[in-house]
């Protein structure tokens, strides 16, 4: 590829170069700003969404899934449980033996296994059995601290991290992919019997008590040690929230009945897209991705998209403005090739040089990237982590605030705990930051000093666990 500029006189390549790069940056920090009316705006629509999707099924983006937990574990569990966690580009098994009240968790067992590209692209039954052949393997090897309860079948949680339609606390059937999976054959299906028969033609015997969302998981396991967790929000690959809310409060499930008379609403927030400060980037990104023009909040804040945007920034500065000089970014045209963990690496560099920068850029793009350059790149990642952290703090908000309106006193008027998770939220400090920044001016400071938000490191795979004890076919035997 020979670049126009390089058959230009040097001193018009030289401003021509400075002045288009920064009229992208600039644009780019203008779309993407998000001062306190966005964020209210968000805020506000996330909790009028909330309020359409529990009143009908398909009124509003946000799904509003029942989640049929209402039987949260008490911490009188008792027995050994599995969990199987499938929600990335990872699938986890963990086995937890559970002492009762005084013991609580006596010990856990956890093994992550990689998914093979293809198989995100596969069938339904490549991808059950590649997963209930790893469960296999890692339950033959059940020995020392853990001990199934004579006369018990051993029993799962099913954390499967897309969003399902319940039909009961342990089926539901899979409303569509998300998250760029696009195996064939599961939509519209009851992953629980999907997940069965894959166990079967494995030869293991162990049944589900359990199917839960990551974010249902999260919520139960932080439940499980501090009572005043009523939010619980994952940040990673995909992104997505649920909440304690009250039965009465559902019209769309008229005379259903729990004896607490709560239960948790998966959100699936990541479908959210009311008001949401976008850019030229962002619309290009979604009309390529499998999905177009679904999970919009999800492709803004999300681990998948962060470092994907910024790419596509990259791109278009050196395309329109040569930010990478005489190099070509071939690497950096291949869609996805810079990732998140990249950009939080970018962020992280405060050497004067900025040479962690530059080898970054050199080995994920391929590029040279002189220091003014490289000063850039960091502007374009600070400005798409802190649009993606503020936004999310703004989801966090709406619900809260929705919550408070149905629960008068019981979020601001007390502690009130939101659990996090994800490897976004976990490991990408200014993103942390710019989130809790954003509830806190949305907030103000009287109501912020009641909400805590906390990282909950893995709740989701206990709290699958936590769930099967609690939801246990035994349950009624001990
Ligand atoms: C996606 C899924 C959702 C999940 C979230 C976080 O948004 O649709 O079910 O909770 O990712 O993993």
């Amino acid at each position: 590829r020979i670049r126009s500029s390089a058959l230009q006189p040097m001193m018009a390549v030289r401003s021509g170069t400075v002045s288009s790069v920064t009229q992208i940056l600039t644009k780019l920090q203008k779309e993407c700003a998000t001062p306190l009316p966005v964020l209210r705006h968000v805020a506000d629509s996330m909790g009028n969404d909330m309020r359409a999707g529990l009143a009908v099924d398909g009124a509003s983006d946000l799904k509003m899934i029942l989640s049929y937990v209402d039987t949260l574990p008490t911490g009188n569990e008792k027995g050994l449980f599995y969990a199987l966690d499938l929600g990335g580009t990872n699938f986890r098994v963990l086995r937890v033996q559970l002492g009762g009240i005084d013991q609580r968790v006596i010990a856990t067992e956890a093994q992550q296994v990689s998914i093979p590209q293809d198989l995100m692209f596969g069938t339904s039954e490549e991808l059950f059995d590649f997963i209930a052949s790893g469960l296999a393997k890692f339950a033959e090897k059940e020995s020392g601290e853990f001990q199934l309860l004579q006369g018990r079948k051993r029993e799962l949680g099913f954390t499967f991290s897309f969003p399902v339609k319940q039909t009961s606390i342990s089926s539901g059937i899979l409303i569509k992919w998300t998250k760029g999976f696009a195996v064939s054959g599961t939509s519209g299906k009851d992953v629980v019997a999907c997940l069965n028969e894959a166990m079967q033609r494995q030869g293991l015997q162990m049944q589900v008590s359990a199917l839960v969302n990551d974010a249902v998981g999260t919520l139960a396991g932080a439940k499980y040690w501090d009572n005043d967790v009523m939010v619980a929000v994952i940040l990673g690959t995909g992104t997505n929230a649920c909440y304690v809310e009250r039965i009465d409060a559902i019209p769309k499930m008229p005379g259903q009945k729990s004896q607490s008379g709560t239960t948790i609403i998966n959100t699936e927030w990541g479908a959210f897209s009311t008001g949401l400060p976008l850019t030229e980037f962002d619309r290009e990104m979604d009309a390529e991705s499998i999905n177009p023009g679904e999970q919009i909040f999800e492709k803004t804040i999300s681990g998948m998209y962060l470092g994907e945007i910024v790419r596509r920034v990259l791109l278009k500065m050196d395309e329109a403005g040569s930010l990478f000089g005489s190099s070509m970014p071939d690497k950096l045209q291949t869609p996805f090739s810079l990732r998140t963990p990249h950009i939080c690496a970018i962020q992280q560099d405060t050497s004067n040089n900025l040479d962690e920068i530059g080898s970054i850029l050199f080995n994920e793009a391929g590029v040279e990237a002189k220091t003014e350059a490289r000063q850039i790149v960091l502007e374009v990642c600070d400005t798409i982590a802190k649009r993606g952290g503020r936004l999310a703090g703004a989801g966090i908000v709406g619900i809260l605030h929705k919550m408070e309106d149905d629960m008068k006193g019981l979020i601001f008027g007390k502690r009130t705990v939101v659990a996090m998770d994800g490897g976004l939220y976990e490991n990408y400090p200014q993103y942390r930051n710019y989130l809790q920044d954003a509830v806190t001016e949305l907030l103000g400071p009287a109501l912020s000093e009641n909400i805590v938000i906390e990282h909950s490191k893995d709740g989701s795979g206990i709290g699958a666990a936590l769930l099967a004890a609690a939801n246990s076919k035994y349950k009624h035997h001990i």
